[in-house]
């Protein structure tokens, strides 16, 4: 972002996406953060005792497994931007009769915490959304006590394919619908501004090692996220980023666009009724802080 204007406008309309989201975000039936929060956590492997720090935590997919695996002396903090998301998270943990979790609205790109007071920081799907990432590695670095670690996920970015979505639906979502949406969230511009750092892994391990991390490890995996059917496909796709497609889309174009979705998500099902299953390459990226 180049501005600081640009930057507060963009961190007001994620935050406001998030909010209005927070109430069904993940829980409308299409299996797909909770997996791969899971995975993020078993990768980064936290152990008993350990201080979890969890950015952009949303509802608690990766802050959650790592609370009951560092319980009960560990403790978790999951901050967010947006405060619905962590007032949900509260609920979550309560209804998960989880206790060693600490929860704060707080901007991930600048966490106001003390230095070295973390074994572990955490970001699934969260960082991608950060104006500056790279800068904020390095203060995560910061925020790591000696040997501690950083994991976190993003889409396998490719140019020209739909941002955060498995290429399959780059044909389904014309580029053209994109100039609905303000020029700062181009696909292009989203690229060269926020991810094209996470496109290739020789960048992206520049840019750790560079805010001050070493041992990098990328991994791409699938995650099958699967949903009972194209339209509650579309009805979830309402509740996480491509919220904000839908906010800028003229109704008619909206119309048209679920219609289409619908119909190809649909043609992905078995003949026996069975689920869309769709294959989402995600990238797990972890590391260790030099010191
Ligand atoms: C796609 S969700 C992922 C949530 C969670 N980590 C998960 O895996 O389900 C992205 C989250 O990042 C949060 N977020 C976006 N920008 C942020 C920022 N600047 N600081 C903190 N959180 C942010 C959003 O509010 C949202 O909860």
């Amino acid at each position: 972002m180049e501005t600081a204007t640009a930057t507060d406008t963009y961190k007001t309309k994620v935050t406001a996406a998030f909010n209005g989201a927070a109430a069904t975000y993940d829980r409308l039936g299409v299996e797909f953060f909770t997996p791969m929060g899971s995975r993020l956590v078993e990768l980064a492997a936290p152990g008993p005792g350990e201080r979890v720090l969890d950015i952009g935590c949303g509802l608690g997919a990766t802050l959650l497994p790592a609370a009951q695996l560092v319980a009960p002396a560990g403790t978790a903090l999951g901050i967010d931007i947006a405060d619905a998301m962590i007032e949900e998270a509260g609920r979550e943990a309560e209804r998960q009769g989880i206790t060693n979790v600490e929860l704060r609205v707080m901007d991930g790109e600048h966490p106001e915490l003390p230095a070295r007071s973390f074994d572990l920081a955490l970001g699934s799907y969260s960082v991608i959304f950060l104006p500056d990432a790279r800068a904020a590695l390095a203060r995560y670095a910061d925020l790591l006590a000696d040997g501690g670690r950083i994991a976190f996920t993003s889409p396998v970015f490719t140019r020209d394919t739909f941002p955060f979505l498995p290429p399959l639906f780059t044909p389904l979502i014309p580029f053209e619908l994109l100039q609905h949406l303000p020029e700062a969230w181009h696909p292009e511009q989203l690229h060269r501004q926020l991810h094209s750092w996470l496109e290739d892994p020789r960048d992206l391990t520049a840019a750790l090692e560079k805010a001050g991390f070493t041992d990098v490890e990328i991994t791409d995996e699938p995650v099958l996220m699967t949903a009972e059917s194209g339209e509650a496909w579309v009805d979830w796709s309402h509740t996480q980023g491509m919220r904000l497609l839908w906010q800028h889309l003229p109704q008619d174009e909206a119309a048209a666009l679920r219609e289409r979705l619908i119909t190809a998500l649909d043609a992905l099902r078995a003949a026996d009724g069975g689920p869309v299953v769709i294959e989402v390459p995600v990238r797990y990226v972890t590391a260790t802080v030099a010191r």
